[in-house]
């Protein structure tokens, strides 16, 4: 039977840190702040950004929400990003996404300063992933790491496969296994033997966005399996990509739905945050 990793326990570590170096910039007259911007009534969103500010509350960083309406034209919206990108007050700028369909997602993100993208989207940011030289982590693939790490579990040599490949979770995450020596697969829709290739996996990461789409027949005896599926289902409980049930009986460590990765990239975006404020004021450590 797996052990069940916590997040809710591993991401009030990193808040826990986050918030020591925050009250340490106060002391210095320093103050952080994250502007989360939010388009529309999408419920998913609105709790996701409620997420946020309480998080920013529990760090003690000052949050600034812009709500706007459904309606909300592109250029609108460049025009606020413009106004966040030159207020001193803010360090980090979160647009939530979806945005609405009139607007282009990958021209807001790339208004975003470099300086300023907490979530890491804006391209430069996602070319120092690449190279392995980044302040700002992908929120959700850097918080997956730091599960993998409190298990205590080495990731140089293993087999890690990432099932999913968007912007966002599956090529970060293949991305920072690689720079810690994992021997990488990333799958996807259109992958032959799916199967097999989980069976072979030490480290498995599921970011399908298809409830229970991971079945324990596809678990490695032993595996550390990391669910990243926030699939809400009709009775209204939230579901993970892999059958749970099934996978903690091979697993050796397994993540839970909720409770697992959903708080850890929130936990990295305040270390983000503390990194833009850090940075801009020209402080080490
Ligand atoms: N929507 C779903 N996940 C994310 C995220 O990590 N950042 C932003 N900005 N929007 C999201």
């Amino acid at each position: 039977m797996a052990t069940v990793i916590s997040g809710k326990e591993v991401s009030q570590k990193v808040k826990g840190e986050v918030r020591e170096k925050a009250l340490a910039l106060k002391e210095k007259g320093i103050e952080v702040g994250l502007a989360v911007v939010i388009v529309g009534d999408n419920p998913a969103s609105r709790v996701y950004v409620n997420s946020k500010k309480k998080a920013c509350e529990e760090v003690g960083f000052n949050s600034y929400e812009y709500a706007l309406p459904e309606e909300t034209t592109q250029q609108e919206l460049l025009d606020l990003v413009e106004v966040l990108n030159n207020d001193e007050k803010v360090n980090g700028i979160l647009v939530q996404l979806p945005l609405p369909k009139q607007i282009d997602e990958n021209a807001i993100i790339n208004a975003i300063s470099p300086d300023k993208d907490v979530d890491a989207f804006h391209p430069f940011n996602v070319g120092k992933i690449m190279i392995g030289e980044y302040a700002f982590l992908p929120c959700t693939p850097a918080g997956i790491m730091e599960l993998i790490d409190s298990t205590g579990v080495e990731i140089a040599g293993k087999s890690c496969v990432v099932i999913g490949r968007s912007n966002i979770v599956g090529k970060p995450m293949s991305m920072l296994l690689l720079h810690r020596s994992g021997t990488v697969t990333v799958c996807h829709s259109k992958t032959k033997n799916l199967k097999e290739i989980c069976q072979n996996a030490d480290i498995l990461v599921a970011a399908v966005g298809r409830p229970n789409f991971v079945t324990g027949d596809m678990v490695k005896e032993g595996a550390v399996v990391i669910d990243v599926g926030i699939n809400r289902m009709e009775d209204g409980k939230l579901c993970g990509d892999v059958n749970f049930a099934e996978a903690e009986k091979k697993a050796s460590y397994i993540t839970p739905v909720p409770g697992g990765v959903g708080p850890m990239t929130i936990a990295m975006l305040m270390k983000n945050t503390l990194t833009a404020a850090m940075i801009k004021n020209n402080i080490t450590e």
